[in-house]
C-alpha cells in the first residue's frame, strides 16, 4: 500500500472514529487543514522537476479528493444520527385526536340586538349609536326628571368621580332615552331612530343586572300619533317573535318625559306562556317639554317614543327564566344558541 493510500485509509478510520462534528473537524485538519498532511505533501511538489509534479500531482490530488469524500459522507452520517436521535426522543403520538378550533357564535342579547335593527331598520327606522357615560342634563333634566326623582339618587344610579362642564356628576346611563334628546338635537325632523345600547343601575338579582340592554325609540313628525306607537311596536313585537299569535295592550303608567305614558304588556296565544300578560316596554307620547329640550316646538312636532329591555324580549323569546344566566359566560348555555 502506498503511502497515500494509506494517508487515506487512516483518514478514514480517523473519520469513522469522530462522534461528533467538532471530532470530526479535528480530524479533517489533521489531513487538509493548513498543516496537514496532504496539504503537507503539496507543498513538496514545489521541489520536483515539471514532469514529476505533474504526475506526482495528480496521486496527491485523487487522495485528497478520496479523503474529502470520506469527510463529505462522514458529516451526512453524524447529520443523520443526530436528526435520528432528536426525532426519538421527541416521539409525538400521531393517533392523538387534533385540537380543532370551534368557531364562536353570537351572544343570544347580541342576536336580539341584531334582530330588533333588522326589524326597524325594514321600516325605516335609523340606528343611532351614544356614550354609556353621559350627563345629568341629558339623562335627566331634559327628559323631564324632576330634581328630586328617585332615579338620580346614589342607590340606582351609577355615578361617575368626574364633573361634566356644568359641574354635575357624570354617570353611567340609567336608559338609552338620553338618546332621544341627543339625536334629535343633531338631527331634523321626521325624526325616526332607535337607539340600542348598554345600560347601567345599581341593582342586581334574578332578574336585575348592573348592566343590562335597551332600545330606545323615537318617531317624531307633525302627526305621529298613539295610533302609529300602537301599529308600530305591534308590528316589531310580531316580527321578533315570529307570530301573529299574540296580543298587545298599552296599559296606562308615567314616566317623566312622555304625557300620557302607557307600559306594554304582551300575551302569547300559545306555548308555556299563553295567556299571560308580560311587560315588554315603556312608551309614551313625547312630552312637550322634552320636544322643546330638542330644539322642536311642541306646537309644530308630535311623537312617540318607547324603551324596551333587551334581555327581558330575548328571555321571552328563548324561554330563560334567570337573567345571570346571560352574564356567567358558561359555555354550555352560549352554546344553544348557535
Ligand atoms: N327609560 C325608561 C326606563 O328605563 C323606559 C321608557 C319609558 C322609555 C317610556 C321611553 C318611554 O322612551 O317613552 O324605564
Amino acid at each position: 500500500m502506498s503511502s497515500l493510500e494509506q494517508l487515506v485509509k487512516s483518514a478514514q478510520e480517523d473519520f469513522q472514529a469522530a462522534t461528533d462534528s467538532a471530532a470530526l473537524e479535528n480530524a479533517k485538519a489533521k489531513y487538509l487543514g493548513k498543516t496537514g498532511q496532504i496539504t503537507a505533501q503539496m507543498k513538496e511538489l514545489g521541489e520536483l522537476s515539471p514532469d514529476e509534479r505533474r504526475s506526482r500531482g495528480a496521486v496527491i490530488n485523487q487522495a485528497k479528493e478520496q479523503i474529502e469524500s470520506l469527510l463529505t459522507a462522514r458529516r451526512d452520517a453524524l447529520a443523520n444520527a443526530q436528526l435520528q436521535e432528536r426525532l426519538n426522543a421527541e416521539a409525538i403520538d400521531v393517533t392523538l385526536p387534533g385540537r380543532g378550533r370551534s368557531s364562536g357564535g353570537l351572544h343570544p342579547v347580541m342576536r336580539s340586538w341584531q334582530r330588533i335593527e333588522e326589524i326597524f331598520g325594514s321600516i325605516g327606522f335609523d340606528v343611532a349609536d351614544g356614550p354609556e357615560i353621559e350627563n345629568d342634563w341629558t339623562t335627566f333634566t331634559a327628559l323631564n326628571s324632576p330634581e328630586n326623582h328617585p332615579a338620580r339618587s346614589m342607590q340606582d344610579t351609577f355615578y361617575v368621580d368626574a364633573p361634566d362642564s356644568t359641574g354635575k356628576p357624570l354617570l353611567l346611563r340609567t336608559h338609552t332615552s338620553p338618546m332621544q334628546v341627543r339625536y334629535a338635537r343633531m338631527n331634523k325632523p321626521p325624526i325616526k331612530v332607535i337607539a340600542p345600547g348598554r345600560t347601567y343601575r345599581v341593582d342586581s338579582d334574578a332578574t336585575h343586572s348592573p348592566m343590562f340592554h335597551q332600545v330606545e325609540g323615537l318617531w317624531i313628525d307633525t302627526d305621529i300619533s298613539f295610533a302609529d306607537l300602537k301599529g308600530v311596536y305591534l308590528n316589531f313585537i310580531q316580527a321578533f317573535f315570529e307570530t301573529d299569535d299574540l296580543q298587545v295592550r298599552f296599559r296606562p303608567s308615567y314616566f317623566p318625559f312622555t304625557e300620557p305614558s302607557a307600559e306594554i304588556d304582551i300575551a302569547f296565544g300559545h306555548g308555556p306562556l299563553k295567556g299571560r300578560w308580560l311587560e315588554v316596554s315603556g312608551a309614551g307620547q313625547v312630552h312637550p317639554s322634552v320636544l322643546r329640550n330638542m330644539g322642536l316646538d311642541p306646537e309644530e312636532f308630535i311623537g312617540f317614543a318607547f324603551g324596551s329591555g333587551i334581555e327581558r324580549l330575548t328571555m321571552l323569546r328563548y324561554g330563560i327564566n334567570d337573567l345571570r344566566l346571560f352574564y356567567e359566560g358558561d359555555l354550555r348555555f352560549l352554546k344553544q344558541f348557535n
